[in-house]
């Protein structure tokens, strides 16, 4: 079995990719195997589920603390070897004052709490701290852009492994000299990338998660021109190459997608937990999560209602 598509994303699909890495087929070559092919090398030892969940947007207002509790509380019920974070843990921190910034961090922390497994944190525009100038702090603030995330945190890109599979969490985001946030994968980080690449094997599935969009459909289908995606992405692509990439987690625009790349590999744009502000769907985009079920080199994903839009309906009876 090649691929089951369904009309349906919420039901679960079926992803085989092809192991060509392995065989050291670039990504922009046509693939050559024939699906019959592709045979999958599944073992106890590599199944395993974890949990995308992406543009959280915690604050105390808008009963968004009871929203988060579902998730987490959904999660836990999945059993999750872990949850990866897509990144807007809060909102928002780029043009607040300092108590209040550190208090949603703060909040944030304390109900990460709650999960029962490992949480891998992946940072959001939102989680830039005084970045813009609205914020009554600035670049002098020791906890200024990302420094507040790592005072919490720790680095804001790095990488872990799970029974054989490597796992990369990126920062995708900069400041621009008029105090925007951009897409970008910063030099310092893309030299890590590239030492932490020489040290995983090329046949190791590798997932890759970034907050803003490295691939999507959404700028042509918005008409908005690459304004929301990475404007790099294709270097990391290009350093991953001749690695075994599976899969990139993806979240920002609050928008489910599915794509798949020349047999390759495939992208995730994960919806979100807060929707839009907490006040209903985002491009009618149910609030929810990526749950992921990795057997052996493949792996099949579900999108996880976890009724935070039946709550929230009942809330404002
Ligand atoms: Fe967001």
């Amino acid at each position: 079995m090649a691929k089951e598509k369904t009309g349906n994303l919420n039901r679960r699909q079926f992803i085989q990719t092809s192991g060509l890495a392995m065989a050291g087929m670039p990504f922009l070559s046509l693939a050559s195997q024939k699906p019959e092919s592709r045979i999958a090398k599944d073992s106890p030892e590599t199944s395993f589920e974890f949990s995308f969940l992406t543009d959280i947007h915690l604050k105390p207002e808008m009963n968004a603390p009871l929203g988060f509790q579902m998730a987490i509380d959904k999660v836990n019920e999945l059993n999750s070897d872990f949850a990866i974070m897509g990144g807007d843990l809060v909102y928002d921190v780029m043009r607040g004052d300092y108590e209040r910034s550190d208090m949603l961090f703060d909040l944030y922390q304390k109900m990460s709490r709650g999960f029962n497994m490992p949480v891998y944190n992946c940072v959001g525009n939102h989680d830039l701290f005084a970045i813009y100038p609205e914020s009554p702090e600035d670049a002098n603030h020791p906890d200024y852009k990302y420094g507040m995330w790592e005072r919490y945190f720790g680095k804001t890109y790095y990488s872990f492994d799970h029974k054989g599979w490597h796992f990369i969490v990126l920062n995708s985001l900069d400041v621009t000299e008029d105090k925007k946030y951009k897409g970008v994968f910063h030099a310092e980080q893309l030299e890590w990338l590239a030492e932490d690449l020489k040290n995983t094997d090329q046949s190791t599935p590798i997932v890759v998660t970034t907050h803003i969009p490295m691939l999507s459909t959404h700028w042509q289908l918005k008409g908005q021109n690459g304004a929301v995606g990475v404007e790099n992405s294709a270097e990391v692509i290009r350093m991953l190459e001749n690695h075994n990439l599976k899969l990139i987690l993806q979240g920002h625009i609050h928008w489910k997608e599915y794509g798949m790349v020349n047999d390759r590999f495939d992208f995730i744009t994960g919806g979100s937990i807060a929707g839009n502000g907490w006040k209903g769907r985002r491009h009618n985009t149910k609030e929810g999560f990526v749950q992921i079920k990795v057997q052996g080199e493949n792996y099949s994903w579900e999108y996880i209602d976890h009724g935070w839009e039946a709550e929230r309906l009942r809330l404002q009876l």
